[in-house]
């Protein structure tokens, strides 16, 4: 069981890959939650990085994924929260130094971009990433200043 609790959510564009991601995690034994959307009707992103970030902030999840068309959209809206650091990513090696300089608490994606084995790939590396503190605190601590 990796104990860490992960939160999950798309936009219609994100739907079928959040279903893989969700399932990946699963096998995984990871704690995660599915918050939505739950079909392929059109549906607008800022309603789901909304409800995951905040869920994120009152300490429910320790990270979230959001997937939409590109994962640009709930990047925008994510990092609007004070406190979310989020990281658009299309490739492993952003996937690692997001979180190890960036310390990225919400990972985007975008179904109309990445196919699903490289989508796996970087959640895979994103979530045993870890951040590596020393010089990057203080400019973690500047974002929010
Ligand atoms: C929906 O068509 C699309 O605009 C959305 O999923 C996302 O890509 C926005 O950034």
């Amino acid at each position: 069981m990796n104990d860490i609790k992960i939160a999950i959510a798309s936009d219609h564009g994100g739907f079928t890959l959040k279903g893989e991601i969700y399932n990946h995690l699963k096998e995984k034994n990871y704690i995660v939650k599915d918050l939505g959307t739950y079909s392929l009707e059109s549906c607008d992103y800022p309603i789901y990085a909304k409800k995951l970030c905040k869920a994120i902030l009152d300490g429910e999840f320790e990270k979230g994924i959001l997937v939409c068309g590109t994962g640009v959209g709930m990047a925008i809206c994510a990092n609007r929260f004070k406190g979310i650091r989020a990281a658009n990513v299309s490739d492993t090696y952003s996937a690692k130094m997001s979180r190890e300089h960036n310390n990225s608490n919400v990972l985007t994606l975008g179904e109309r971009v990445l196919g699903k084995g490289l989508a796996l790939e970087i959640v895979d590396v994103w979530l045993r990433s870890e951040f590596a503190q020393d010089r990057h605190l203080k400019r973690i601590s500047m974002i929010d200043e």
